[in-house]
């Protein structure tokens, strides 16, 4: 479960955001975009989630030793879909790493468009390994299929141990306020997301949410069966690939209905009925 957040952050170390869960991501001031790699390590083995673009990789990689991890301690890529913003360092991370027998792990829908960023590993199919990771000390990644929220092979991954549900874009968030951590203050846990807001406040994390899902997301159907998925895990922190962490599962829960909720998704903003637009 989720512990003590330390709200006092130096954005240029990475960040613990549960017991061995680092944020190694790249705060970059000047973007509405927010990349956010994790760390996961168990002993001494690693894995990284959504490892980020080739011009974070240097920044990435130096937080990655900064948490004490050896390179060569990473066992496993997880990549949730197959955008440049998580793929794009792959090989960067080959080279550092040098394990033969280093999994790139994704579906079969997305290891096709992977492959186009040149790895040399052999790209894993997480259904060989039906659908998990599994650190040598037992503990078991899931990694659960979001379909089509955003690409056809998305998915996202669950770690019981810590109850971290790493969400990928899902979750998600552009803006132009960005902090590690989002708390939902008292008066926005009702709120349905207002263009401004009835309370007078400045910033609406919920508005940037909503707002991302509308643009990212290809349908509402789509977004509804993943937010369902997630909501499901029984999951107390949403750690997505952008955006902010959402360290509060009553927060997550709300902002998940909020996106359950939520229309205009995709090609419904572009197309209202069949034949309009
Ligand atoms: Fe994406
Ligand atoms: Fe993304």
């Amino acid at each position: 479960m989720p512990h003590t957040i330390n709200l006092n952050l130096d954005y240029d170390n990475p960040i613990k955001i549960a017991e061995n869960i680092y944020w190694v991501g790249f705060y970059d001031k000047k973007s509405g975009l927010h990349c956010n790699p994790y760390l996961i390590v168990d002993g001494d083995e690693a894995v990284v989630i959504d490892g980020g673009s080739r011009p974070d990789f240097p920044t990435v990689m130096t937080k990655i030793l900064k948490t004490g991890t050896n390179p060569s301690d990473i066992r496993a890529l997880i990549y949730h879909h197959y955008d440049p913003d998580l793929c794009g360092s792959v090989s960067d991370y080959e080279d550092i790493i040098e394990r033969d027998d280093l999994r790139i792990m994704s579906t079969l829908e997305n290891n096709f468009f992977i492959h186009h960023y040149g790895p040399s590993s052999t790209l894993v199919d997480i259904a060989k390994y039906n659908d998990r990771f599994t650190f040598s000390s037992g503990r078991t990644l899931q990694f659960v299929r979001t379909p089509y929220a955003h690409s056809a092979g998305s998915f996202i991954t669950f770690d019981d141990q810590s109850g971290v549900v790493f969400t990928s874009d899902l979750f998600g968030s552009y803006g132009t306020q960005w902090d590690l951590f989002i708390l939902l203050k008292e008066i926005c846990k009702e709120c349905i997301g207002h263009a401004v807001c009835p309370h007078g406040q400045e910033y609406c994390p919920i508005k940037d949410i909503q707002k991302f899902h509308q643009m990212i997301m290809p349908s509402g159907k789509a977004l509804r069966h993943a937010v369902k998925k997630i909501l499901e895990t029984p999951a107390g922190m949403a750690a997505p690939q952008h955006g902010s962490v959402i360290p509060m599962g009553k927060d997550l829960r709300i902002i998940g209905a909020r996106l359950l909720e939520l229309n205009k998704v995709g090609i419904d903003r572009i197309v209202t009925e069949e034949g309009d637009s």
